[in-house]
C-alpha cells in the first residue's frame, strides 16, 4: 500500500479569518503557519526546507538563498501583494518556478487611500486634529491652518497604471474645469484618455505639478528616483504623496528638502524602513503624516488578496496556471 504524501505548504502570517479558515480546511496539504508577526529570517530559513509551496507576504524577503533552502520540490512561490520587489526574479526565472500576485482586488481600497492622503496633506488634516487632542485649539480664526483645495490644481501621477489611474478618477472630480491630470512613466494609454490625463517627461511633471502622486512600482529604474535633485524643481507649494513603495523616495534627502522648507506637505503610506523608528527625523515635520503601510487594508481587500494567494498557490502545487501570475 502505498502512503499519499500531502504536498507541504508554509504560510509566513495568519490571513484574514475567512481565507485562513479556508487554507486551514483543506485537508489534502499539510500546513506549516506561522502565527506571529513576521518570521525572522532564520526561521523562514529553517521551515522553508522541504516545502511545495510558499504563501509570503511583503515583510519576507524571498532571495536566493530562501529559494534554494527550500528545495528541488518547490513548485510556486504565492505572494499576498500586488507588489513583488521583496522577491527574487532571478532566483525564482532559473528554476522556471512561477510567481502568484494578487493585483486589481486592492486597487479601489489603495486609491482611496491615495485620495485621503491628498486631502489630508492638502487640508492640514494631522495638524488641526493633534490641535484638537492637545487642547490648542484656541478659537475659530480667519487665518489659522489654512490649506489649499484643488480646484484647477494640477496633478502628477507617476505610474498610471491599475492603481494610479484609480486615484485619478477619484480624484478628477475635486479639479473643477481648469484643473488636469499629468502623467509619466508606466502608460495604459487608453485608461489615461478616460480621465483626459496627458503623458509628459518626469522632468515636465516635477515642475508642474501641484500634487505629485507616486503610484509607480520599485524597480532598479525608480529606485531613489525622487532624491534632492527632484525636490529641488519641485513647486515649493507641492504636496508630495507616496502609496508605492518607500524607496522610490530617497528618505535623507526628503528630510533634507523638508528642513529647507522645500515641500508644502507630504503624505506617505509607505517609508524606508518599515516600521518607521518613533525617533525617525521625518516624524518631526507638522507637514507630514505617516500612515503605517495601509493601502490595501480594508476588510475587503485583503480577503480577495488572501483567496487569490490562496488560489495561485493551489493552482502552483498542481502544477496547473496560475490564476494571477507575474511575468518572469
Ligand atoms: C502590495 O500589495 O504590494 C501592497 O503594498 C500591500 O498591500
Amino acid at each position: 500500500m502505498s502512503v499519499q504524501i500531502k504536498p507541504r505548504i508554509l504560510l509566513t502570517q495568519t490571513l484574514p479569518e475567512v481565507a485562513q479558515k479556508r487554507i486551514e480546511s483543506f485537508d489534502d496539504i499539510e500546513l506549516i503557519h506561522w502565527k506571529d508577526n513576521v518570521i525572522p529570517h532564520s526561521e523562514l530559513l529553517k521551515l522553508v526546507k522541504g516545502v511545495d509551496g510558499l504563501i509570503c507576504m511583503i515583510t519576507n524577503k524571498i532571495d536566493e538563498e530562501v529559494i534554494e533552502t527550500a528545495g528541488d520540490q518547490l513548485k510556486v512561490v504565492s505572494t499576498m501583494s500586488v507588489g513583488y520587489d521583496h522577491v527574487s526574479i532571478p532566483a525564482l526565472k532559473s528554476r522556471s518556478i512561477p510567481l502568484g500576485y494578487t493585483p486589481d482586488v486592492l486597487t479601489d481600497a489603495v486609491a482611496d487611500l491615495a485620495v485621503l492622503l491628498v486631502l489630508t496633506a492638502a487640508r492640514r488634516l494631522r495638524e488641526g486634529i493633534s490641535a484638537v487632542y492637545n487642547g490648542d485649539w484656541k478659537v475659530w480664526c480667519p487665518t489659522w491652518l489654512l490649506g489649499c483645495q484643488l480646484t484647477d490644481k494640477t496633478i502628477g501621477i507617476i505610474g498610471l497604471g491599475r492603481i494610479g489611474l484609480g486615484t485619478a478618477k477619484r480624484l478628477k472630480p475635486f479639479l473643477g474645469s481648469n484643473g488636469r491630470i499629468i502623467y509619466a512613466g508606466r502608460t495604459m494609454k487608453k485608461e489615461a484618455e478616460e480621465v483626459d490625463a496627458k503623458k509628459v517627461e518626469f522632468d515636465v511633471l516635477i515642475k508642474e505639478a501641484d500634487v505629485v502622486i507616486i503610484s509607480c512600482s520599485l524597480t532598479e529604474e525608480t529606485r531613489g528616483m525622487f532624491d534632492y535633485g527632484v525636490f529641488k524643481k519641485m513647486k515649493n507649494s507641492v504636496i508630495l504623496v507616496n502609496i508605492a513603495r518607500g524607496s522610490v523616495i530617497n528618505q535623507p534627502d526628503l528630510v533634507r528638502a523638508l528642513s529647507e522648507n522645500r515641500l508644502g506637505a507630504v503624505a506617505l503610506d509607505v517609508t524606508t524602513p518599515e516600521p518607521l523608528s518613533p525617533d525617525d527625523p521625518l516624524l518631526k515635520f507638522k507637514n507630514v503624516t505617516v500612515m503605517p503601510h495601509l493601502g490595501s487594508a480594508t476588510v475587503e481587500a485583503r480577503t480577495a488578496m488572501a483567496n487569490i494567494a490562496i488560489d495561485n498557490l493551489l493552482a502552483g502545487i498542481k502544477g496547473e496556471k496560475l490564476p494571477y501570475r507575474v511575468e518572469l
